[in-house]
């Protein structure tokens, strides 16, 4: 279905709100389609930053201080905020991560460890991303578990009748990808979690790329566990959340030790704190927590439902722009896509058409994008891909093509 666009969305004044867009690259006006590797900062991201150094910094929880009442009130805050975005019972739920990658690794050490046990299988998908692969392998390895993978159809879709041949009573826990950073893919991850449910498995979903385009909602889903970055979100690096369900989280051992994850400490025992500080050990990243609910309100002050409309105005544009290209080829052509399109071109390495773009002042991502079994299931050893969000226009496409022209001019 064709999205309706929000005309009221004046995207050259968004631009206006994202500094680092206006300048040159290699004498080219910067043309960004990076973005699910990670997106821009707009102003009011960058001015919550630098309030908060300028003006509140302190340590948070312990202190009685001015000053850190005010940085702990806006950590807190910031934990309200995402509870709202992802619609969570309890604000406990929400733990702060430094990413996707760390949420997952915590819930692999945490509840894994605890939880699953030798011949337990765990299901995940082709399209993983390493970081929703390697962490279970590694507790595998560890604790004699079997990982099953649900394959993908020729077009990037998750081939659901496998994934329900998979699942049995030995199916402890399913970790499967909502968006797929590769092929843009969105996945039915309620139907996976559904099925999931049945046999008994919790499921964890990488929310890292569906955050910033679809609406998420995880008590409708019904996800025991869901993981996301700031930083794909239009906030600070380094920091993310795992959301979990209450229950699970207070049966799951803590997984880091050290300050702020302790009640009590004597040298004979320690008693852990409460939800959500028992897995948030150390100093966090409090700058970059308080500047996601700022990410948070930008989002919403713009609407999720238009930027979603306007990144799918752009992939149906670049795709028909794209496919008028003699030897490309789209890796990646599910039927429900967000603003990501991966592509091959006949005869030159990905590796040079990102160098030839990137002479023009056009930031592509090219390889694997961390999902090497996915291009091992494609047979290729990599794509170049584009990815949109808020700020791109069609123009920017147009230079793309212009650009790829430019590259099987020089390369063929
Ligand atoms: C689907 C997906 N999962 C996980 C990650 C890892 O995120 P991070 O590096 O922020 O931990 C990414 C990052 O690109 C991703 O796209």
């Amino acid at each position: 279905m064709q999205p309706t666009i929000d005309h009221t969305l004046d995207i050259q004044k968004i631009r206006q709100d994202f500094p680092i867009l206006d300048q040159e690259v290699n004498g080219r006006p910067l043309v960004y389609l990076d973005n699910a590797a990670t997106n821009q900062k707009p102003i009011p991201v960058i001015n919550a930053l630098t309030r908060y150094y300028e003006g509140y910094n302190a340590n948070i929880h312990r202190g009685i201080h001015h000053l850190a009442e005010q940085a702990t009130a806006a950590f807190e805050a910031s934990r309200r905020a995402v509870q709202e975005f992802l619609n969570a019972k309890h604000w406990q739920e929400i733990i702060f991560t430094y990413g996707t990658t760390d949420g997952i690794n915590l819930v692999a050490q945490t509840y894994g460890r605890r939880f699953l046990k030798e011949g337990d299988e765990i299901i995940i998908s082709t399209m993983e991303h390493h970081s929703n692969i390697v962490p279970w392998q590694m507790l595998c390895e560890e604790k004699g578990c079997v990982l099953k993978v649900i394959p993908v159809d020729d077009n990037g879709e998750l081939i659901l009748e496998e994934y329900e041949k998979l699942l049995s009573e030995r199916t402890k826990l399913v970790s499967c990808v909502h968006v797929s950073n590769s092929l843009g893919t969105i996945n039915p991850v309620k139907t996976i979690i559904d099925k999931a449910h049945e046999v008994g498995a919790v499921v964890l979903i990488d929310g890292a790329q569906a955050s910033s385009h679809l609406d998420i909602d995880v008590q409708a889903l019904d996800a025991d566990f869901y993981v996301l970055s700031a930083h794909k979100l239009y906030g600070p690096t380094g920091m993310g959340v795992l959301y979990g369900k209450k229950e699970i989280l207070d049966a799951m051992p803590p997984y880091r030790g050290g300050g702020e994850m302790i009640k009590e400490v004597t040298f004979a025992k320690t008693t852990y704190n409460d939800l959500p500080y028992k897995f948030e050990a150390g100093t966090p990243n409090i700058a970059d927590v308080v500047a996601v609910k700022t990410a948070l309100e930008y989002m919403a002050g713009l609407g999720k439902e238009n930027i979603a409309a306007h990144e799918d105005d752009l992939l149906q544009y670049a795709t028909e722009q794209l496919n008028e290209l003699d030897g490309l080829r789209i890796i990646g052509q599910a039927k429900h896509k967000i603003g990501v399109i991966s592509f091959v071109l006949d005869g030159i390495h990905h590796q040079d058409t990102g160098v030839i773009l990137d002479q023009q002042g056009i930031a592509v991502r090219t390889g694997h994008h961390c999902t090497m079994p996915l291009m091992q299931r494609f047979g290729i050893a990599g794509t170049t891909r584009a990815s949109f969000a808020v700020y791109n226009t069609r123009d920017e496409i147009d230079r793309l093509v212009q650009g790829l022209r430019r590259v099987q001019k020089m390369m063929l």
